[in-house]
């Protein structure tokens, strides 16, 4: 058997695992090259697993392109977040519609207002929720577990993709058509919200595009770290 068939195989597994005993199980859908193989192995095998995005209002425009996509080839719902608004707009009034550039504190508050309190809306009353972490993607991702016991979010989170390299996720998704975000192809390996993504050059990480200007230990918008203090807008 192909080691990519095997890696298919046990990510299979593990959603095995999530849907039996975790139901109900969230996907958490970022789109990105790695949630597209897993939107794809949902789709095939396990539907019944409830898929949801995160919409920043600031994500660039081949990821709304791709979210349009999935509905037409899947026909699958994915259930959309907005950040409450008139968080976004307190943030805004007191930082600035930019503010994230000027401290780390500013730009963690952002995604703290854009993504994570949408993330705990998305996560209430759900007994796991899946995403599509990988270990070798980040120092900070190096010890994950397959399925862990989210003590922050208090229920069960499942990786299944852990293992996977980069090389592999790509291999799936060419050998199964699986549409993807068109700007990794113009070098944007690791995707998020528009003016914190850059390309990267030959030899970068593949996370370096993202908070480029950020020292890069602390490179986490915050969704898969313990919670830490964070100041409110
Ligand atoms: S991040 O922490 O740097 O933003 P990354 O882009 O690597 O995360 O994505 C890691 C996992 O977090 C994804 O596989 C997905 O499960 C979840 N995730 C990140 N961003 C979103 C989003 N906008 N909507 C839903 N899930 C997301
Ligand atoms: Fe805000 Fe940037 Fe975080 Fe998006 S990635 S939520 S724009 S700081």
């Amino acid at each position: 058997m192909s080691q990519l068939n095997q890696r298919v195989i046990d990510s299979l597994t593990v959603l095995a695992n999530a849907v039996g005993d975790f139901s109900p199980a969230v996907f958490a859908n970022s789109l990105g090259a790695e949630d597209m193989v897993l939107t794809d192995l949902i789709a095939k095998h396990y539907p019944e697993i409830q898929m949801f995005s995160l919409d920043t209002g600031r994500l660039p425009q081949s990821t709304y392109d791709l979210m349009q996509a999935v509905r037409t080839r899947y026909g699958l719902p994915l259930q959309v977040y907005f950040p409450n608004s008139s968080r976004v707009e307190g943030y805004v009034a007191k930082n600035g519609v930019n503010g994230f550039y000027d401290s780390v504190e500013a730009r963690k508050t952002c995604c703290h207002v854009r993504k994570v309190e949408p993330l705990q809306r998305a996560l209430n009353g759900k007994k796991a929720w899946i995403t599509g972490l990988r270990r070798e993607q980040a120092t900070v991702r190096a010890n994950l577990q397959t399925s862990t016991f989210d003590v922050d979010n208090g229920l069960q989170k499942f990786n299944p993709l852990l293992e996977w390299t980069n090389a592999e996720v790509w291999e799936y998704i060419k050998a199964n058509d699986v549409p993807y975000n068109k700007l990794h192809d113009q070098f944007y390996p690791s995707i998020g919200c528009t003016p914190c993504t850059r390309a990267i050059t030959a030899g970068e990480d593949i996370r370096a595009g993202r908070w480029w200007w950020e020292s890069p230990e602390g490179k986490e918008c915050g969704l898969h770290l313990s919670r830490t203090p964070v100041s409110h807008a």
